[in-house]
């Protein structure tokens, strides 16, 4: 027998409970072996939950469990949980994470945590909601260089893109939605700032290069300047404006990242991601382009990503994944190309 904890028990960490109790069968079956969701760390009052019984509120309950194999870290932010994710690393317990920006502040230092005690960190989650997106990078296309990734890392910016121009709603009215249906953040500045997908793209040039490239070292802007007039003109011209990460290597080894509304052409193979849908192309200089697409945000998709990092850091007890960056990427400006007449750059 497995045993899990859920540390955190909102959008994702009730996602994972529910993936484990729709899929059990399945999931034991590939397993091998019966897994248990033994805790569920949490302060609020879950008295009504149907896993009352599971609910614990210190934390040393899980770090002292000699039998507790996996934490699940679904706080979110970077200061509880990272007290609590050190410690758990530090305890010899696996752990699996959504949590983006702690990947991105403190990745570094948690990956080295999780190498000197033999314990797997994976993060899955943390970027592209439910597509398998990190692990093709780091397994499937380790035999490429890398030499570019795009994406729509949002759910919450390019849901509100969409509804604004396929239905002409307010921002503020499609921001609501998405809060309503559990995409965006706690403070949904993250998200429409475009902070949120600053961190993901930072994920993704991290593992794709092996440097520390942080948020606050690129270059960022959210959506919030775009008016209902950008995006129907951008629909004249036959385009649409999506907030696209970027991150490419330059020649000599510098990286370039940024997070930006772009103009992109109606036919660009990103355009197609409407809604909560997330789409990130990767270029290796063996393979050329592939595409990952799929929901981004939300409990389900979320959390299977997080059931599969689970699996896989029970798979990987005996060897664990060694992932790992080191610091001191070097970082230049990104080489925008804008629309003539507009502070737009475009996506070709
Ligand atoms: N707030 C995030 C989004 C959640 O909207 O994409 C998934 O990371």
């Amino acid at each position: 027998m497995a045993n899990f904890a859920i540390m955190g028990f909102g959008t994702v960490g009730g996602g994972v409970a529910e993936v484990l109790r729709m899929n059990r069968e399945a999931i034991e079956k590939r397993l091998g072996e019966p897994l248990c969701l033994k805790y569920i760390l949490d302060v609020r009052d879950l008295s009504a939950s149907p896993y009352a019984d599971k609910v614990v509120g210190d934390f040393s309950v899980l770090e002292n469990d000699p039998d507790l194999d996996v934490v699940v870290e679904s706080i979110g932010g970077a200061k509880v949980a990272l007290d609590f994710t050190r410690r758990a690393l530090l305890a010899g317990k696996h752990v699996v994470t959504s949590n983006k920006e702690l990947v991105a502040t403190h990745g570094r230092e948690l990956l080295a945590i999780a190498r000197e005690k033999n314990v797997n960190y994976l993060f899955e989650a943390s970027v592209g909601g439910g597509i398998p997106l990190l692990r093709p990078i780091f397994q499937c296309l380790a035999g490429n260089e890398i030499e570019e990734i795009s994406g729509i890392l949002n759910g919450t910016t390019n849901f509100i893109l969409t509804r604004m121009f396929q239905e002409g709603v307010t921002f503020d009215a499609a921001l609501r939605e998405a809060q309503e249906r559990g995409y965006a953040e706690q403070d949904p500045t993250a998200d429409v700032e475009g902070l949120d997908a600053g961190r993901k793209i930072c994920i993704l040039a991290d593992l794709a290069w092996g440097r520390e490239v942080r948020p606050g070292d690129i270059e960022i802007q959210g959506i919030r300047s775009i008016t209902p007039g950008d995006v129907e003109a951008a629909g004249k011209d036959g385009q649409v404006i999506k907030l696209v990460g970027r991150a490419v290597r330059n020649a000599g080894g510098s990286v370039s990242a940024c997070v930006r509304p772009h103009l992109l052409s109606a036919e660009h193979p990103l355009a197609a991601a409407n809604g909560v849908f997330n789409a990130v192309m990767v270029r290796g200089n063996a393979v050329g382009d592939v595409m990952f697409y799929g929901r981004g945000a939300g409990d389900l998709p979320t959390a299977s990503a997080v059931m599969g990092d689970i699996l896989d850091a029970l798979d990987h007890r005996a060897k664990r994944r060694d992932l790992g960056w080191s610091e001191g990427a070097d970082i230049r400006p990104f080489p925008h190309r804008l629309k003539a007449g507009t502070a737009l750059p475009v996506l070709l």
